[in-house]
């Protein structure tokens, strides 16, 4: 992949420039997308006009641009987060319908709970999760679920980085926190009033899938609500949701 002269490859701006997406920033011009993703603003017309042309990003009448539908197709296609959430989704209705709070799931990535997926119900309490939005891992209930269960590398690195108070509830201490985490390596639950927010109580257990746990399955509740109800209802959803796993074919 031919390289700029400062010795950037092609591919490394381009992720870059994706980048340069988030939730509260979702359309760009062409020179700010440039400047925030630190390439020359000709560069950077050159390769949105070409991510343009390929669907990877949509410009508007304004001349304007966002991630384009094309982005959202080939990312899904055969991605293992498809599969589990399919195999999530009839089971997470179920929780909500029951518990009638947000219920999300998360898988670990790169350091963080990524959500796939977030339901809500309308009389639901506050919650700062977003479908493909991020919380911390040491901070979300479940992010502590991933944390527990992650490589003990992952776990050094992130004990070992100051933990940033979300909520007057987030363990911030790396000594707590790693007694935090066998604890719940031993009971399979979170229960973590305050560590986000503090009006809510977040609650999560963890899925399995070929004995590894490969998500978390969380309900975010008014701090005062009582957890135990939301605790049985994933516990349950969790088990069902590990039994279609075993059914739906890896995608090859
Ligand atoms: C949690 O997972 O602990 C959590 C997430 C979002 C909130 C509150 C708590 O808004």
């Amino acid at each position: 992949m031919a390289n700029s002269p400062s010795g950037d490859s092609v591919i490394g701006r381009v992720v870059r420039i994706l980048d340069t997406f988030s939730a509260d920033r979702t359309v760009q011009t062409a020179s700010d997308i440039g400047r925030r993703a630190g390439i020359p603003v000709s560069t950077a017309h050159r390769l949105v006009d070409e991510l343009v042309t390929a669907g990877v990003l949509e410009r508007d009448d304004e001349h304007r641009v966002r991630l384009g539908m094309r982005l959202w197709e080939l990312a899904l296609r055969g991605s293992t987060a498809l599969r589990l959430r399919q195999a999530a989704l009839p089971h997470m209705e179920a929780v909500q319908a029951a518990i009638r709070e947000h219920t999300q799931l998360a898988v670990l990535e790169q350091g963080e709970a990524l959500f796939l997926e977030r339901l809500s119900h309308p009389d639901a309490g506050a919650n700062i999760t977003r479908v493909a939005g991020r919380l911390p891992l040491h901070a979300s209930s479940s992010g502590l679920i991933l944390l527990a269960h992650a490589d003990p590398a992952v776990r050094d690195r992130i004990l070992s980085q100051p933990l940033r108070p979300l909520g007057p509830g987030t363990v911030t201490d790396a000594a707590t926190l790693g007694r935090r985490l066998r604890e719940i390596r031993r009971s399979g639950v979170v229960i973590a009033p305050g560590s986000i927010e503090a009006v809510s109580t977040g609650v999560a257990v963890p899925i399995r899938d070929a004995g590894s746990v490969i998500a978390a399955l969380s309900i975010v509740l008014p701090r005062d609500a009582d957890p135990a109800p939301a605790v049985s209802a994933l516990q349950s959803a969790a088990t069902r949701i590990e039994a279609d796993l075993k059914f739906s074919f890896p995608i090859q």
